[in-house]
């Protein structure tokens, strides 16, 4: 495909690599173009173990939402959704409760279209919708998710934010930013997340890998920004964390883990270098 592609949505950047074509690449989906194709070989002849890491990552918001789901929570907004592929959050939610709800939210056009098309096929209108939308914007976001009539505000919502708040830079107020959407959530809710880290970086073999792969993405269209474990942890601020707290995402409830990838990296999990918690707003 070329930049030219009539069949990429309306607004898409062809021009540049971008996350959601390139993680969707990594776990072997075919929405992503030849530029997303060309930087996940590159990033994998630099980090090996790219896609499992990827893996590892789908593997803990599959966990994440099935303990949600199992402890009650029947209505998802998920804020950077990605491009459907194994796993979706109404998909793992539904094997609780058929009943559940989600809202999806990606800025990217590529992987609304296909959670568009994937909800069409299986998705039913006043239980599931998908929007385009910046989640740097909670006012706006909310506004457009409370108008889909998908979510109940009366009752707690699962907030998800997993693989994607490393896309919002340095500069960015993104404490602040989830603090705006947690004083909108009823009492009761969730905050689900994960973020690539600096920790543990200076002990690992790889540390030099990890670092390339970030410069890497600054020539993308989603560069990236690594935080240390003391800052991530200011976004659960106000709420109870769930145990096992904040740790490497092979380290939370290990006795759920399905997936051969999340397995293999029990033994050392700071490799993975993501880390993830979950709140509950009290
Ligand atoms: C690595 S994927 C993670 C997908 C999914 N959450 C998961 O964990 O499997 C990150 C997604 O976040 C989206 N994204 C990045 N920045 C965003 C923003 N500011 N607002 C909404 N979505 C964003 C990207 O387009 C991409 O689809």
């Amino acid at each position: 495909m070329t930049t030219q592609d009539p069949e990429a949505p309306e607004g898409v950047d062809l021009e540049r690599p971008n996350a959601a074509r390139i993680y969707d690449w990594f776990l072997g989906g075919d929405a992503n173009w030849a530029i997303d194709r060309q930087f996940g070989e590159q990033a994998v002849k630099t980090f090996p173990m790219i896609k499992t890491v990827a893996r590892v990552g789908r593997d803990f918001l599959g966990r994440g939402v099935r303990y949600l789901a199992r402890n009650g929570i029947d209505q998802f907004l998920d804020l950077g959704s990605g491009v459907p592929t194994v796993g979706n959050v109404h998909e793992v939610a539904a094997e609780v409760n058929p009943n559940a709800r989600c809202v999806y939210v990606d800025n990217e056009p590529v992987a609304v279209a296909h959670s568009q098309v994937l909800l069409e096929k299986e998705g039913v209108a006043d239980r599931h919708a998908v929007l385009q939308g910046d989640l740097r914007d909670p006012a706006d976001i909310w506004k457009r998710a409370l108008e889909t009539g998908v979510l109940d505000t009366n009752r707690p919502i699962g907030l998800i934010m997993v693989g994607v708040l490393y896309f919002l830079g340095p500069d960015e107020p993104v404490a602040q930013t989830i603090q705006k959407y947690l004083s909108l959530l009823p009492a009761g809710s969730y905050f689900l997340s994960s973020h690539l880290t600096t920790e543990g970086l200076d002990a690992m073999a790889d540390a030099e890998s990890r670092e390339s792969i970030v410069a890497q993405y600054q020539r993308s269209s989603t560069p990236l920004h690594l935080r240390s474990k003391a800052e991530f942890t200011t976004f659960f601020e106000g709420l109870e964390l769930v145990e096992p707290g904040i740790v490497y995402l092979p380290e939370w409830h290990p006795e759920e883990i399905e997936s051969r990838a999340t397995k293999k990296m029990a033994n050392d999990p700071s490799f993975v270098g993501h880390i993830c918690g979950l709140g509950r707003k009290p």
